[in-house]
């Protein structure tokens, strides 16, 4: 599945890239995991767990889940952002969320965490990374939409997100350890 552009390659992530990832996570992100969590996305979700690799050396990832869910703003129908408040608590929007608890799960895909090396950055490596998760998403799993969370100041990574067709759906207050609010992006697919 080697997929080639501008000297790099895209590829699934194997047990040996961990500690590599672990090392881009680290200088990238201060959002950071234990191994025993990168051997269990990559143990159920192999296939979606992405590296972006130079000569032998790993630049970026993308590390990815799939998601039972009833949410409708999870799955692109709703956007909290566009709601006022009144409208928010009125009657038809407490019937609506009843009709939730009681609708079919969709498979959705949530992107855990995606970063490319300082050095290596704006030549769309991160762009490729995102594209080819979320078209195996769809294909692999029946995925409708694809979400993720992203600090409300990361300009850049919003940027990438909105040119991929994601849109800001929901905020969440105070989602990162240090107090930052999170958007929550969704692209359907
Ligand atoms: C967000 C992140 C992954 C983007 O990675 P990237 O490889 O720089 O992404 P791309 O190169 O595909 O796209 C980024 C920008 O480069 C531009 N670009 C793409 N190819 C380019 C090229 N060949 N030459 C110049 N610019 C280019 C894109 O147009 C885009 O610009 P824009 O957003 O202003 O429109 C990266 O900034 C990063 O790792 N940030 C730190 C970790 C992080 O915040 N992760 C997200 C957490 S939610």
């Amino acid at each position: 599945m080697k997929y080639n552009s501008n000297d790099f390659i895209i590829r699934v992530a194997n047990e040996d890239d961990i500690p590599e990832v672990m090392e881009v996570n680290l200088r990238t992100l201060p959002e950071n995991y234990w191994y025993g969590f990168y051997k269990f996305v990559l143990d159920r979700w192999g296939d979606i767990f992405l590296i972006a690799e130079l000569n032998g050396k790993i630049i970026g990832y993308i590390m990815n889940r799939i998601e039972d869910t009833r949410d409708p703003v999870l799955l692109g129908k709703e956007n909290e952002l566009s709601h006022n408040k009144e409208k928010k608590k009125s009657f038809d929007n407490i019937m609506s969320s009843l009709k939730n608890v009681f609708s079919e799960s969709h498979k959705v895909g949530h992107v855990i965490s995606i970063a490319v090396l300082p050095e290596y950055r704006k030549k769309g490596i991160g762009t490729a990374l995102l594209k080819e998760a979320i078209s195996r998403m769809k294909d692999n799993y029946n995925a409708e939409s694809v979400y993720l969370e992203v600090r409300v100041s990361n300009n850049d990574a919003i940027s990438l997100y909105k040119k991929m067709g994601f849109e800001e759906v929901r905020i969440i207050k105070e989602y990162y350890r240090d107090g930052e609010d999170a958007y929550v992006m969704v692209k359907i697919l």
